[in-house]
């Protein structure tokens, strides 16, 4: 058994038995082209910068996208990049022009919408592992269209008087709770790295 360890990222297996520490001891296939099932939705971003957060965000955690545009910026690669890094190349990205082109071509799984007139808090929704997770527009949410489309309208609970998260962040603390739900964190995978070898003296 080597004695020296290191960590790495690998692709999400299906959940773990009872028991099992969540470390396994070889990856089966490389990390960045394999996605699980859920994906996150963005209504007509307003801001590259939050919209590069979050494509960077599905790129670590295996979540595909759906751009819903217009966006209130100019669709720039370079842009993204800036924000997003490299990272743009590992997102399994969906761009739909417009919300009725997302409704034609979306999948038939249950629509999960973030808002802060959700009627149901986090903590008690039960999330599916092929839900997908839709957040709104930085400066006005979703239209009343989208409201009434959603099959489940869900608030991240906050202290009274605040409006609001940042988009990005209630993305991020909404599908963290939807993987941890659904058994879909990526595994850290243990793997051994070759023992260094001692030069003598
Ligand atoms: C800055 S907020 C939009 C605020 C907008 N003025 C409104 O009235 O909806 C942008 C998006 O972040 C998400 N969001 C922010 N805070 C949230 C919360 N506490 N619970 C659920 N979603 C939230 C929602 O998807 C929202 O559409």
């Amino acid at each position: 058994m080597p004695s020296t360890w290191r960590t790495i990222l690998a692709v999400p297996e299906p959940a773990l038995p009872a028991g099992h520490n969540g470390r396994i001891s070889a990856p089966s296939k490389t990390t960045s082209h394999h996605h699980n099932h859920m994906r996150l939705a963005l209504f007509q971003p307003d801001i590259a910068q939050n919209t590069g957060t979050m494509l960077r965000l599905a790129a670590c955690l295996g979540i595909s996208v759906d751009l819903i545009e217009p966006c209130g910026f100019v669709w720039s690669e370079a842009k993204l990049r800036r924000a997003g890094l490299d990272y743009l190349d590992h997102v399994d990205l969906r761009r739909h022009t417009s919300w009725a082109a997302f409704q034609r071509d979306r999948d038939p799984t249950r629509l999960v919408l973030l808002t802060t007139k959700g009627d149901v808090a986090l903590p008690h929704f039960k999330f599916r592992a092929d839900d997908t997770v839709m957040v709104g527009r930085e400066s006005a949410g979703v239209p009343d269209k989208v409201h009434e489309a959603a099959d489940a309208r869900v608030v991240i609970p906050m202290r009274p008087g605040l409006r609001s998260l940042n988009v990005a962040l209630a993305a991020a603390i909404a599908v963290a709770e939807a993987l941890r739900q659904t058994g879909q964190w990526p595994q850290l995978v243990e793997q051994p790295v070759e023992q260094e070898v001692e030069v003598a003296p």
